[in-house]
């Protein structure tokens, strides 16, 4: 395959920036498709961390041309320090992206404030205002942010129409000059990256280079087809993919699924299989289960397969990545949820109002854990024998194939079953 796409299927933090970084050994082009700095995806080469939240994965390698394309909203100032912290790379980012100004975090901060008990738990990235200003045909794309003459104007009145806004909210006012001057800054520094990255890409698969597609969050956080309105603001599927990055759909070749060997959750809203006891904090130690963005403690859950073949039918995963699997070792008993049951009926999908899914109770099957330390592991056949039945029963429940898996954060902890790029 030449085009492949790296997807969460979960509800983010699977591990999708680990693999990506392994699959861009073999790339020519790391492509972000959508999001902004709500991501956080973690790359640990020879022991050194790297967490990004902009920037696409694959810019840790000086030869890999990295996109940030149409789909995308990019925050001007965590750009300036995320990409500050590089200096060997190569970069291009679309004129069609939007901006998140700073009215985006005030709504944003705002609004989780005002929802009370029904908050969302965002990252405070100010993700949906940004996406909101875009469907609202109001935001500023990235061309006229850089453009010499044209931003000021449009930054004015949209902070004109913000200060309205936040004023009616009970909020203070933005200094539009302090604003200005800085974002004048901002776009100086942007200008040179900025292009038209549908021909980018267009050209590159011409050339019949190697593209790896990395979303952010996971198929359960899609504004379409996650669990609404516990989501996030665009869409991380392998559909999304087209229209965010403007090649047409029947070039994508092959969609990774990124999955736990267990789930886990930031931010509100129900979750079948979270687990309740002291098991969880275990497992949240090990795993380091900590916001990269936001240092919040993730939930823990057993891994949920009604959610795996959601993801798998909404994004066409082709095989499954699956992380985390050395956290799972000395673990006497693994829980597979494998169904739920809704007013006493047993269901296999995900119910679209997110009452009934809150309702919905988590059927399981039990499978014996392993204790042996996997860390070191180099190979699938080297593996305790419980650890592959788990393995194999999980791509039997969700008839997809685990194409590769890691053993630990590190690069070199991740091993290919099969190779897929
Ligand atoms: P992303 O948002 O999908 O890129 O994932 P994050 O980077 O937010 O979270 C995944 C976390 O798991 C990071 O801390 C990774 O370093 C870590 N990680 C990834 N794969 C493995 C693995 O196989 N084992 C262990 N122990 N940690 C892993
Ligand atoms: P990566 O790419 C996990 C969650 C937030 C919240 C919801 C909406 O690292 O997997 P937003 O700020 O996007 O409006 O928040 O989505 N969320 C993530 N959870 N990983 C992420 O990204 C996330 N990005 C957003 O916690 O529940
Ligand atoms: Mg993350």
């Amino acid at each position: 395959m030449k085009r492949l796409v790296v997807v969460g299927t979960q509800w983010g933090d699977e591990g999708k920036g680990k693999i990506t970084d392994f699959l861009a050994q073999e790339a020519d082009v790391v492509c972000r498709y959508q999001g902004g700095n709500n991501a956080g995806h973690t790359v640990i080469i020879d022991g050194v961390k790297h967490s990004l939240h902009l920037l696409p994965s694959g810019i840790l390698n000086p030869n890999i041309l990295n996109v940030m394309a149409n789909g995308m909203v990019i925050n001007p100032e965590a750009f300036y320090q995320e990409i500050s912290q590089f200096n060997d790379f190569k970069l291009v980012i679309s004129d069609r992206a939007h901006v998140v100004l700073p009215y985006h975090l005030e709504y944003d901060k705002a609004s989780e404030h005002q929802k009370g008990d029904q908050k969302i738990g965002t990252t405070h990235k100010g993700i949906g205002p940004a996406y909101r200003d875009k469907a609202s045909r109001v935001g500023m794309r990235v061309s006229t942010f850089v453009h010499p003459t044209r931003m000021k104007e449009k930054l004015l009145s949209l902070i004109e129409d913000a200060n309205r806004e936040l004023y009616g909210m009970g909020l203070g006012n933005l200094d539009f000059q302090s604003i200005y001057q800085n974002y004048q800054k901002y776009a100086d520094f942007m200008r040179p990256y900025v292009a038209d990255t549908s021909i980018v890409l267009n050209d590159m698969i011409k050339e019949d280079k190697k593209i790896l597609f990395e979303g952010a969050q996971g198929v359960l956080l899609c504004l379409d087809h996650g669990t609404y309105p516990y989501v996030t603001s665009s869409s991380p599927t392998a559909a999304s993919v087209p229209l965010n990055t403007g090649i047409a759909p029947w070039l994508v070749e092959g969609a990774v699924g990124v999955t736990k060997a267990y789930t886990t959750r930031v931010g509100s809203g129900p979750m079948p299989s979270e687990i309740h006891s002291s098991l969880a904090d275990d497992i949240r130690i090990k795993g380091k289960e900590f916001g990269t963005t936001t240092g919040r403690p993730r939930r823990i859950g057993w891994i949920d397969t009604v959610i795996l073949n959601h993801s798998k039918r909404v994004s066409g995963l082709t095989g499954i990545a699956m992380t985390l699997l050395d956290v799972l070792s000395g673990v006497d008993t693994l829980n597979i949820c494998v169904s739920y049951t809704l007013d006493g009926k047993e269901i296999h999908s995900i119910p679209a109002d997110i009452q009934d899914f809150e309702r919905c109770t988590p059927n399981y099957i039990t499978m014996p854990g392993w204790h042996e330390d996997i860390t070191g592991v180099k190979h699938f056949d080297e593996l305790p024998l419980n650890c592959k039945n788990y393995m194999e029963k999980i791509e039997s429940l969700i008839d997809t194939k685990i194409v590769m898996f890691s053993v630990g954060p590190d690069r070199h902890q991740t091993i290919m079953k099969e190779r897929v790029f």
